[in-house]
């Protein structure tokens, strides 16, 4: 049987994937999942996901020696040494560190999925080679693939995440797998949008947000397609490169 790859549209909803067992792929383009995809690709130990700044804070408490990085309305909260732009996180900023992570939905969809075995994290950046390792997984294992976009604030629909979901299921060959009718959706969207994604990512509401604070460059940073090869994937809490030579 082929797997069946199913689409959430909010962080909220990772429960239903967790019912299913689901392999799930994480995806928040502007800008978590595209965060984690550059430090790890920049040579971050790991990133350890938290859901509040407080508990992000306790941690950073009981291990000064990590770095503290996240963002509140896109802002480096009080006191954290890095915030949510990809383009802090360079070597020479975190290469050979671990670093605690909290931010606004994209942390907390990691960390409800984490009742569910695989947890892998994408973005634009890394579209291609998520949705190699996922099917690996889901194959060998006999799993469906759900794409869980984080949205705004968690509730909300984020355009950029769903065209990195149809951008995910157009990396998937066609005969080996099933696709939901919003899977299938993602992928139409994409495919009207490849052309011109950056143009129309920024024309969303959190790219515009992102903009009005300074961060317009992380727009067009995040609207990259298939840069990384690396695969994050979250276990026991801590968001590693997943070593795709044990799949
Ligand atoms: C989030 O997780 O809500 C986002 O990454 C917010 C942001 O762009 O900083």
């Amino acid at each position: 049987m082929r797997p069946l790859v199913s689409l959430e549209f909010f962080a909220k909803d990772t429960l239903k994937a967790v019912q299913r067992r689901d392999a799930v792929i994480a995806i928040d383009v502007l800008r978590c999942c595209s965060t984690i995809v550059t430090a790890l690709a920049n040579g971050a130990e790991g990133v350890i996901p938290t859901k509040t700044v407080n508990e992000a804070r306790r941690l950073h408490k009981k291990h000064p020696e990590l770095i503290l990085a996240g963002e509140r309305r896109g802002i480096k909260p009080r006191g954290f040494d890095l915030g949510n732009s990809p383009l802090e996180f360079s070597p020479q900023a975190i290469g050979g560190k671990r670093i605690i992570f909290t931010t606004t939905s994209g942390t907390k969809a990691i960390v409800f999925s984490q009742k569910t075995k695989w947890v892998l994290i994408g973005a634009l950046l890394n579209a291609e080679a998520v949705a190699k390792a996922a099917l690996k997984i889901a194959e060998k294992e006999r799993l469906g693939i759900s794409l869980v976009l984080s949205g705004r604030e968690g509730k909300h629909f984020s355009l950029e995440d769903f065209l990195c979901a149809g951008l995910i299921v157009e990396s998937l060959p066609t005969d080996t797998v099933e696709l939901s009718d919003a899977a299938l959706g993602s992928w139409l969207a994409y495919q009207q949008s490849r052309g011109s994604l950056y143009e129309t990512i920024q024309k969303g509401y959190h790219a515009q947000y992102l903009k009005s604070i300074g961060f317009g460059e992380d727009v067009r940073f995040c609207s990259q397609v298939n840069v990384f090869d690396i695969v994050p994937i979250c276990t026991n809490g801590t968001i590693i490169p997943l070593d795709l030579n044990l799949l």
